[in-house]
């Protein structure tokens, strides 16, 4: 882990709302795991306070060798409303690179799918481009209210990957949720498959219920507001089972984001 001050390299629009921060930093670049995240500061005073956790979205390299990393912001309040305005040039303090990162499926064999909903897509362009090199079959099912919140399926194209898009409103590729094709997908499928998701927690819970049903593996990378990033506060737990048949707070920011979805209890047992 390295607590920096990096030099914004270069600020890319996606679309109105979503952009691409990049940074040179080689030892972060070298260190980072797909589906790791980083504490980046929003500002130089003390508004907002926190810093706000961001996946590693890619690393950037020269003549091969990791020389930085992005990350993909969707502006949803007042931190990333700062990111927004940021430009190159500008420095900006980073933690990281912080938690648990995406394994390849325990199947040599399985094919990985990997199931996103919005912003969620940010950790898996790398993650896919592991998954190749380690020579798993690997589909991306992209989800979004509309055409503008899908995202990444060009990163997806420019490694081969097959995409298929699903909005709420039908503005782009089949008009539903990404989990009915994620459904339809599976069930022409006769191979082993390891599934992968990120996004918004009803996506994913129902991801999982999917994935449960067909006993499938499936890993799962959390959100959650994020005081300290490192473990300290407390802010970010989750119920989970422990090995005893009961079950304990996770830590998002440490045992996590990314965690086997069997572990988890998406019903707080007290409730
Ligand atoms: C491990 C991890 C990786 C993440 N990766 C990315 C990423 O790659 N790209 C990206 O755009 N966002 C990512 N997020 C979410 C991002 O951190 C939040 O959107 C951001 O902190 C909001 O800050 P803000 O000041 O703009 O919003 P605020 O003004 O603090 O809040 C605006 C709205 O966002 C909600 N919110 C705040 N923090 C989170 C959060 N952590 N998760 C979900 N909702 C939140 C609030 O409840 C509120 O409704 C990630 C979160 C985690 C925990
Ligand atoms: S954010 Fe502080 S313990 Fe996880």
């Amino acid at each position: 882990m390295f607590e920096k001050r990096l030099t914004l390299d270069a600020v890319r629009f996606l679309n109105s709302r979503c952009f691409v921060l990049a940074f040179h930093a080689p030892e972060i670049a070298r260190a980072a795991r797909p589906g790791q995240f980083l504490m980046l500061a929003a500002s130089d005073g003390i508004e907002p306070l926190l810093r706000r956790p961001m996946a590693v979205y890619q690393i950037l390299e020269s003549s091969g060798e990791p020389v930085g990393f992005s990350v993909l912001v969707e502006r949803t309040g007042k931190g990333t409303t700062l990111m927004s305005k940021m430009q190159a040039g500008d420095e900006v303090a980073v933690l990281g690179p912080l938690g648990s990162s995406f394994a390849p499926p325990g199947d040599a064999t399985a094919e990985a799918v990997l199931v996103m909903g919005g912003v969620g897509a940010a950790p898996f362009p790398l993650f896919a481009r592991a998954l190749l090199e380690a020579g798993h079959t690997t589909r991306a099912f992209i989800g979004g209210r509309t055409s503008e919140h899908l995202l990444c399926a060009e990163d997806f194209a420019a490694l081969g990957v097959p995409v298929t898009q699903a909005t709420d409103d039908g503005s782009a590729g089949h008009h539903g949720l990404v989990t009915a094709a994620l459904t339809e997908y599976l069930s022409g499928c006769d191979g082993p498959v390891a599934i992968y998701s990120c996004g918004p927690t009803p996506m994913m819970r129902a991801v999982d219920s999917i994935a449960s049903a067909r006993g499938l593996p499936h890993q799962v990378s959390l959100e959650a507001p994020m005081a300290c990033g490192i473990g300290v506060c407390l802010s970010c737990v989750v119920p989970a089972v422990d090995e005893a048949g009961g079950w304990r707070y996770r830590r998002i920011c440490r045992e996590g984001p990314v965690f086997d979805a069997s572990t988890l209890l998406w019903e707080h047992p007290d409730d």
